[in-house]
C-alpha cells in the first residue's frame, strides 16, 4: 500500500441537490425536512457521506450558488434547526455530512456587497473586485462571464465596474484582501464547529486572479469582442498560498474531508492541490472527461466521443495520481447531463449501461461520487420548449446565441437536450404517483415524464435494479480494501469497446471488464488473466461462464488466482 489509509478514501459520497430531492411542504421546492424523510433510503443504499449542494440563504439566481448569508439557511429549505436535525439524523445512521462552500463569489445581496457597492471608501469596498472604466467608459478588460456576456457590471452608485466570473448577481470576492480571507475562515469555523464532516469547494481554483487583470490578447479578436480569460484566473498565482493558509488556519484543526472543484486542472496541477505533504486539499474534481463531447466552440458545440478518448483521460488520471494525490470518481453531478444518457444507452440497455458505468466508478482507484437519481438510472430530459427550462446558464446562453447571435433555435435546443444542467435537476423520481412523490404542489422544474417507469419504488421492488447493484458495489467496497487501495493496471489499451484493468493489493488481484457498446464483444486476454477464482460482481443475472464474450454493456469483476 503506497498511501496512508483514510476514511475519505474508503467512503462513497452521495450528492443531494436539495431543491430537487424531496419537498415536504407542498411549495414545489425540495427542502431539509424532505431530505430528513428520506434518510432511511440513503442508509439502505449504504453510502457513507452526503454532499449537500448549497442550502444557505440565497436569492437563487443560481440555485443557491449565490449566497446572501453564509450562516443561515435558505427560507425555502427550512431553518438552522432543521439543518441541525438533518445533521443529527445523518450521524445517527453513521453518515457524514459534506457542505458546499461557495467562496469564489457571493450574492450581490450579501451584506458585504451591499456595503461594498455603497461607496468607494466603504470598509467593505475591497471585499470585491472593483475597477474604473477606461477612457471612454469601456469595461476594465475583455473577459467574458462563464454564464455568457461580459464578466464586468457597471454599478451606478460609484460609477465603477465589479468583476463577476459567473452571473452579475455573483460578484467575485477579492482574495487579495486578508480581512476577507479571515472572515471566510471564521464562517468555515462556524460550520465545522457544528460538526460538519467535509467541504466541497466551489470553483476553488479561481480565487486568485493574475495581477492587473490583463485582457486576453489574440490576433483573431475583433475590437470589443469578449474572450474567456481563464488563463488569468484558473490556478492563479496565489491559489496555493491561499489554500495552505486556509488549511493551517481552519482545515487542519478538524478531521474532515475536502474536495475542490477545479475546472481546467491538469494532473500536475491536481498533484499540487492534493499531495499529502502540501497541506491543501485531499482531492479535486477534474473536468477533462466532462469536456470529451465538446467541439472547438466549447460546451454547446456537441461533438462525438468514443471509448478510446474516455479511457485515455481516465487512465491518465489513474496513472498520474497513483503515487501522489487522490482521484475523485464521477460521471455526473448537478452541472452535467445524466451519465446513462451521455456515456451509456438510456433506451434498450438503460439498466445494463447504468450498472456498467457504476462498476467503473466503484472499481477505479479514487473516491466515488453518486449524484441523486444515478442509483436508479435516471436519464436526461428533452423539454420541447425553452420556457420549460430554469437554469441561468442555459437561458443566458440561449439569449446570447439565438436571440442575440442569430444561431438556429433547433440546433441550440438539441444542445440543451444533450448538455443542459436541468437534465440533472429534474426532481427525484420516488414513485409513479403524480409528480413522482416529489411534491404535493407544482414542482419548480418539470419532472422527466419517464418517472412512471423509472422511480425508486419500482427499483426497490426489482432485485435486478440499478439500486440493488449500487448497494452491492458499496457493500463490496467496505469488505475489500483492494477496491480502495489496490494498484490499477490497464489492459487492452487499444480496444475500441472494452475498458479492462486489474486492481492488485498484496495477494488479491481483481480483473474488471467493461463493455462500452451495445454489441457482444469477444475478450482476448493473456492466459494468466484467465485463471478466474470467482465472479465478484456482474451486471447480468446469469454468469457468462468463462468471460469469453461480453454481452452488451456487460460489466464483470473477477477475483483471479494469484
Ligand atoms: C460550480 C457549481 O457547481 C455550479 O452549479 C455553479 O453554477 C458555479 N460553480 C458557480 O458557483
Amino acid at each position: 500500500m503506497s498511501l496512508k489509509r483514510a476514511f475519505w478514501k474508503e467512503a462513497v459520497v452521495y450528492q443531494i441537490y436539495p431543491r430537487s430531492f424531496q419537498d415536504s411542504n407542498g411549495d414545489g421546492i425540495g427542502d431539509l425536512q424532505g431530505i430528513i424523510s428520506r434518510l432511511d433510503y440513503l442508509e439502505k443504499l449504504g453510502i457513507d457521506v452526503v454532499w449537500l449542494s448549497p442550502v444557505y440563504k440565497s436569492p437563487n439566481d443560481d440555485n443557491g450558488y449565490d449566497i446572501s448569508d453564509y450562516e443561515d439557511i435558505m427560507d425555502e429549505f427550512g431553518t438552522l434547526q432543521d439543518w441541525e436535525e438533518l445533521l443529527a439524523g445523518l450521524h445517527a445512521r453513521g453518515i457524514k455530512l459534506m457542505m458546499d462552500l461557495v467562496i469564489n463569489h457571493s450574492s450581490d445581496e450579501h451584506a458585504w456587497f451591499v456595503e461594498s457597492r455603497s461607496s468607494k471608501d466603504n470598509p467593505y469596498r475591497d471585499y470585491y473586485i472593483w475597477r474604473p472604466g477606461g477612457e471612454n467608459g469601456e469595461r476594465p478588460n475583455n473577459w467574458s462571464s462563464i454564464f455568457s456576456g461580459p464578466a464586468w457590471e457597471l454599478d451606478e452608485a460609484t460609477g465603477e465596474y465589479y468583476l463577476h466570473l459567473f452571473s452579475r448577481k455573483q460578484p467575485d470576492l477579492n482574495w487579495e484582501n486578508p480581512r476577507l480571507r479571515d472572515a471566510l475562515y471564521k464562517m468555515m469555523t462556524f460550520w465545522l464547529d457544528k460538526g460538519v464532516d467535509g467541504l466541497r469547494m466551489d470553483v476553488i481554483n479561481m480565487i486568485s486572479k493574475v495581477e492587473g487583470l490583463p485582457s486576453v490578447q489574440h490576433e483573431d479578436l475583433a475590437p470589443g469582442e469578449l474572450a474567456g480569460g481563464g488563463e488569468y484566473y484558473m490556478n492563479g498565482p496565489r491559489v496555493h498560498e491561499f489554500l495552505q493558509e486556509m488549511n493551517a488556519k481552519v482545515l487542519s484543526k478538524y478531521n474532515i474531508m475536502t474536495v475542490g472543484e477545479t475546472p481546467g486542472v491538469t494532473v500536475e496541477d491536481a498533484i499540487k492541490y492534493t499531495a499529502e505533504d502540501r497541506n491543501e486539499l485531499q482531492m479535486v474534481f477534474q473536468f477533462e472527461h466532462m469536456d470529451i463531447d465538446s467541439g472547438p466552440a466549447g460546451k454547446w458545440d456537441i461533438a462525438p466521443w468514443n471509448l478510446k478518448q474516455l479511457r485515455a483521460i481516465l487512465h491518465k488520471w489513474q496513472a498520474g495520481l497513483a503515487e501522489q494525490g487522490w482521484n475523485s470518481l464521477y460521471l455526473n453531478n448537478h452541472d452535467q447531463p445524466r451519465m446513462v444518457s451521455r456515456f451509456g444507452n438510456d433506451g434498450e440497455y438503460r439498466v445494463q449501461s447504468a450498472t456498467m458505468l457504476g462498476t467503473l466508478l466503484h472499481t477505479l482507484k479514487g473516491t466515488p461520487y453518486i449524484y441523486q437519481g444515478e442509483e436508479i438510472g435516471m436519464t436526461n430530459v428533452k423539454f420541447p420548449v425553452l420556457e420549460d427550462y430554469q437554469d441561468i446558464e442555459t437561458l443566458n446562453m440561449y439569449r446570447d446565441k439565438v436571440t442575440g447571435g442569430g444561431a438556429d433555435h433547433e440546433t441550440i435546443l438539441q444542445a440543451i437536450h444533450t448538455k443542459g444542467r436541468d437534465n440533472a435537476r429534474t426532481p427525484m423520481q420516488w414513485d409513479a404517483s403524480e409528480n413522482a412523490g416529489f411534491t404535493a404542489g407544482t414542482p419548480w422544474l418539470k419532472l422527466n415524464p419517464n418517472y412512471r417507469e423509472i422511480n425508486v419504488e419500482q427499483a426497490l421492488a426489482d432485485p435486478d435494479s440499478v439500486f440493488y447493484y449500487y448497494q452491492r458495489l458499496i457493500k463490496l467496497r467496505k469488505k475489500n480494501p483492494v477496491m480502495v487501495y489496490g494498484e490499477y493496471n490497464l489492459l487492452l489499451p487499444d480496444h475500441e469497446y472494452i475498458y479492462a484493468y486489474t486492481r492488485t493489493l498484496a495477494e488479491e488481484r481483481w480483473l474488471v471488464l467493461l463493455n462500452f457498446s451495445d454489441v457482444p464483444q469477444p475478450v482476448d486476454l493473456p492466459a494468466e488473466l484467465q485463471e478466474i477464482k470467482e465472479l465478484v460482481i456482474g451486471n447480468y443475472p446469469e454468469e457468462a461462464g468463462a468471460h469469453g464474450i461480453l454481452r452488451p454493456y456487460e460489466a464483470g469483476v473477477y477475483r483471479l488466482n494469484t
